[in-house]
């Protein structure tokens, strides 16, 4: 995917970072800008974007998968790219879209891999069977402090919703999260962008805009 041969094939942009970081409200105000751009959008999620992977998604954040260890749920969270990739994602991409992707394999890297101590070489194979050559074309990095994004989240989560299995990880996993995902976008320079997810939400989605504009759209859809 990263050189694609077919002009009018979309493009995936994937959006990475802890918790709390706006990734979603990032990605629906890139949604509405690229529309207004005339371009058709798929906004997906993972774990989940089909109706088998929403299924693990459930199983997987209520912390019923937790006792097979972090090998064992990047295992289902392959299972579960796989079946999105295959039923969403791919389809989309051959119509042309721009797939918006809320969290995709780097989450897998930073949460099982890095912080979840699954052997890094397992992960890479697990990523190479769930996606062979897809790449996202472009990773978003929304980086912010861990307590601050836990903050958000608590606060969007109200009093009636229980935190899910990684939200409930101590401090120190959220923190060590950042420094992997950060880790990830320097040594993948080329695909990834860090962008600093403190600033207003507006500013931020005007930073996402021109990282997305300058890479994907030609001249005359920019001066629209
Ligand atoms: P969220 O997208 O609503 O933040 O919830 C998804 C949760 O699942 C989040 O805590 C990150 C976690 N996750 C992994 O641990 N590995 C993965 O591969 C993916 C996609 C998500």
């Amino acid at each position: 995917m990263s050189a694609p041969t077919n002009s009018l094939r979309g493009r995936l942009i994937t959006f990475e970072g802890g918790e709390g970081a706006g990734k979603s409200t990032q990605i629906r105000l890139l949604a509405g800008r690229l529309a207004q751009a005339g371009v058709e959008i798929a906004a997906t999620r993972e774990p989940g974007g089909s109706p088998r992977a929403e299924r693990l998604r459930e199983f997987l954040l209520s912390g019923r998968a937790a006792p097979l260890g972090a090998l064992g749920e990047a295992v289902l969270f392959a299972a579960a790219r796989i079946d999105h990739v295959d039923s969403l994602i791919e389809p989309a991409l051959e119509r042309g879209a721009f797939v918006l992707c809320d969290r995709f394999m780097d989450s897998t890297r930073a949460y099982q891999g890095a912080m979840g101590k699954a052997d890094a070489r397992m992960i890479a194979l697990l990523e190479k069977v769930a996606l062979g050559d897809l790449k996202p074309d472009l990773t978003i990095v929304l980086d912010l402090p861990a307590r601050e994004g836990l903050a958000r989240a608590a606060r969007r989560r109200g009093t009636t919703t229980q935190p899910d299995r990684f939200e409930r990880e101590e401090a120190s996993f959220h923190e060590g999260l950042r420094d992997a995902f950060l880790d990830i976008a320097s040594s993948e320079a080329d695909r990834c962008c860090v962008v600093d997810a403190l600033a207003p939400k507006e500013e931020v989605s005007q930073a996402i805009w021109r990282l997305v504009e300058a890479r994907f759209l030609a001249p005359a859809a920019r001066a629209q």
